[in-house]
């Protein structure tokens, strides 16, 4: 694949879309800081919602998470200055009769709590909406358990392709998920979307042993759904078991590293899921992580030109082609210029 035309950076590429910051969990009543594409952000609660702003103070550059929410805004722990959500400074108490000098700001970001993550959009027009998962907003039918943030040295993109890789099941998570009698991918199809990709497969996973019994073969319908740029949602529907929904949402603190949420739906009828999925998921992001952090370049590659891709990696391959195509100020969707 070309990379014909101008590339746009890293950062300028990326800045309009919405990141996971925080779980929403997290964000308690303190602030909390936070990191995106190399801007330290705090965040914090108010009456209308999550506030995202620069970490640092206007006046002396203290850092704002140390602070305190009060009903005025957020005041800073070092004299006290105090910022609304719109990041404008509403009070200096060592001259409280002196009007508000207009550079006492900091500077503001779109903030928004859904699907237990506090979301930033650091560019004041997003690119694309955030992801819609209608499937959430039934807590009746549907429990989700957060694993701990990842925090990797690795780029979102890398994140996402291991995700999305089907043929590294069988050789990555020998012992845990993968089954090693069964290397070859199936030929699938990838659809294009819009704002995404989906793609089905049909794996013969390993099933959790129970007591001493070996594991079992399970054949298990794998559906993967991207949303451009760093979310991928994996449906898990095993033909012995109830299926549940993984949601790996990776968010670049640069272009060669990134925290991931990740957290699964199930039905609350799955007795002991919660547990069981933390402890097996956890073992299974960490082989992840040791392949994912040792893959060079670390920064996500526009193209193939120092890899051999082949069929197996239809998915990744077509994401990675999205991605490039979104640097290139062109739509993820466009035809690739090879
Ligand atoms: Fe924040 Fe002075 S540094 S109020």
């Amino acid at each position: 694949m070309s990379t014909a035309g101008e590339v746009r950076s890293y950062r300028d590429t990326f800045v309009p879309y919405w990141h996971p910051v925080a779980y929403a969990h997290e964000l308690r009543e303190g602030p909390l800081a936070a990191r995106l594409l190399e801007t330290e952000l705090v965040l914090w609660r108010t009456a209308s919602g999550v506030a995202a702003t620069q970490r640092y103070c206007a006046h002396r550059g203290a850092d704002l998470s140390a602070g305190t929410v009060t009903p005025q805004g957020l005041r800073c722990a070092f004299h006290g200055w105090t910022y609304a959500q719109s990041g404008s400074c509403v009070r200096i108490p060592s001259q409280p009769q002196t009007p508000v000098p207009e550079r006492a700001r900091v500077s503001r970001y779109l903030a928004a709590e859904r699907h237990g993550l506090i979301w930033v959009c650091l560019s004041p027009e997003p690119a694309a909406p955030l992801p819609e998962w209608p499937e959430l907003a039934d807590s009746a039918t549907v429990a989700t358990v957060p694993l701990p943030r990842l925090d990797w040295d690795t780029s979102a993109g890398r994140m996402v392709e291991i995700v999305l890789d089907v043929a590294h099941l069988s050789f990555v998570h020998e012992g845990t998920f993968g089954n090693p009698e069964q290397p070859e991918v199936p030929a699938y199809d990838v659809e294009k979307l819009p704002d995404g990709l989906r793609a089905q497969i049909v794996y013969p996973a390993l099933a959790p042993a129970v007591g001493s019994a070996p594991p079992r073969v399970d054949r298990t319908t794998l559906t993967y759904e991207v949303t451009f740029p760093f979310t991928a949602r994996l449906t898990f529907k095993p033909t012995l078991f109830y299926p549940h929904t993984v949601y790996a949402v990776a968010s670049p603190w640069s272009e060669e590293k990134m925290q991931c949420f990740y957290f699964a739906s199930y039905h609350p009828r799955i007795r002991n899921f919660a547990e069981l999925f933390v402890k097996s998921e956890s073992a299974i992001l960490e082989q992840d992580r040791r392949v994912a952090e040792g893959q060079r370049p670390r920064a996500h590659p526009l193209d193939f030109s120092g890899e051999v891709p082949v069929k197996a990696d239809r998915l990744p391959i077509e994401y990675r082609r999205a991605l490039a195509a979104l640097r290139l100020g062109r739509p993820p969707d466009a035809p690739a210029l090879d």
